[in-house]
């Protein structure tokens, strides 16, 4: 994987987290979001009861985790943190929500990938507080339902499609996470520079938005980058220029693709001449997972113009084409960003 991809990598961690909005008023962008969720939670507030459940579905590095934190922070309530591939067995899942105080909130990140028993279980907890535990094996086992305390289920996932039907119907309220604009990425840069202590200029923090794939968690790994260049090679100052430099020895071109996402319009566009293919054929191509390349890589590549996803697989539209320096043949879609508004 690009070392600059929206995953969430090793060095990340920390620096996430003394970079996390803590309110919604701190948290920047996702205008629609906050406007909803501030409805849910204070609705809620007002009648002295938890939120319904609350699903957040967007690809990595847009703020879900945060999000989930805040309306934990914003309800003044404690927070459980899981995720799906921790729910392996349901009991585990019995043993958090048998835990839970009243009016906390449980999040389970990467929603989609809980194991079916433990999914089963949520369905009665989510709708009744309840869990049925069962007891003994085999013909002799029975199940005893226990009640649990009234809490809100915060689920984050990369792939709301992969949910199944009921799962989803069990959240009161899914929020979208879009990609941000340039300008909102300036604010979350200047946000960061300052809890950093970076010389950032407003022309550096601009040319650093620009190329963040419309992803927070990329603007701030960048920001990290370009200052290691800025101190290292320059006078430490985050200039337009210092920044375009150090862009370019990190392999991050001016739309913002890594090295992940040129792999991908390539093999698409030379190996394959430009699709259609399927997602797996042209994971193995670049030698990824198919998710992360369905996950990580292909949403920017989508809404960027680059990429159609069509019933007969992945198409390069002809702004791939000339992003590789290579011209379309005639029939191609010109693709390029959608209009603004
Ligand atoms: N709206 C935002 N405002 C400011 N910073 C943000 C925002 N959204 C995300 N970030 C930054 O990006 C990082 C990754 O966000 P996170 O919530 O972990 O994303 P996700 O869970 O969707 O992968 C956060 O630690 C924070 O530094
Ligand atoms: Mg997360």
């Amino acid at each position: 994987m690009g070392e600059l991809s929206p995953s969430v990598e090793p060095d990340d961690v920390e620096v996430d987290a003394s970079l996390r909005p803590r309110t919604l008023t701190e948290f920047i962008g996702q205008p629609r979001v906050r406007e909803q969720l501030e409805l849910v939670l204070q609705a809620a507030q007002g009648r002295g009861t938890p939120p319904d459940h609350i699903l957040l579905s967007g690809p990595p590095g847009l703020g879900k985790t945060s999000l989930a934190l805040i309306v934990a922070e914003e309800l003044g309530a404690a927070v459980r943190l899981t995720s799906g591939p921790a729910l392996e067995r349901a009991g585990d899942l019995a043993a958090m929500l048998s835990n839970l105080a009243p009016g906390d909130v449980l999040f389970i990140d990467e929603i989609h990938r809980i194991a079916r028993p433990a999914e089963e279980m949520l369905y009665l907890a989510m709708e009744d507080f309840r869990v049925d535990v069962v007891v003994g094996k085999g013909p002799g086992a029975t199940s005893i339902p226990l009640d649990i305390a009234p809490f809100t289920l915060v689920g984050a996932t990369t792939r709301s499609g992969a949910l199944t039907g009921p799962l989803r119907d069990r959240f009161g309220f899914t929020a979208h996470m879009e990609f941000y604009e340039p300008h909102e990425l300036e604010r979350v840069l200047r946000r960061a520079a300052v809890i950093l202590g970076v010389d950032l200029h407003a022309d550096g923090a601009a040319e650093i938005a620009g190329r963040s794939r419309g992803t927070p968690r990329i603007a701030n790994r960048l920001l990290r980058r370009v200052r290691d260049f800025a101190e290292v090679r320059a006078d430490g100052a985050v200039t337009r220029a210092v920044a375009q430099d150090a862009l370019a020895v990190y392999d991050v071109d001016e739309l913002g693709l890594d090295r992940l996402d040129r792999a991908v319009l390539g093999a698409l566009v030379r190996s394959f001449g430009g699709g259609p293919v399927g997602v797996s054929t042209l994971a193995v191509a670049v030698g990824e997972e198919p998710g992360t390349v369905e996950e990580v890589c292909e949403p920017y590549l989508v809404r960027a113009g680059m990429l159609a996803r069509t019933p007969r697989g992945r198409v390069a539209t002809a702004s791939a084409w000339a992003h590789l320096g290579l011209t379309a043949p005639p029939d191609v879609a010109p693709g390029g960003p959608p209009p603004l508004f």
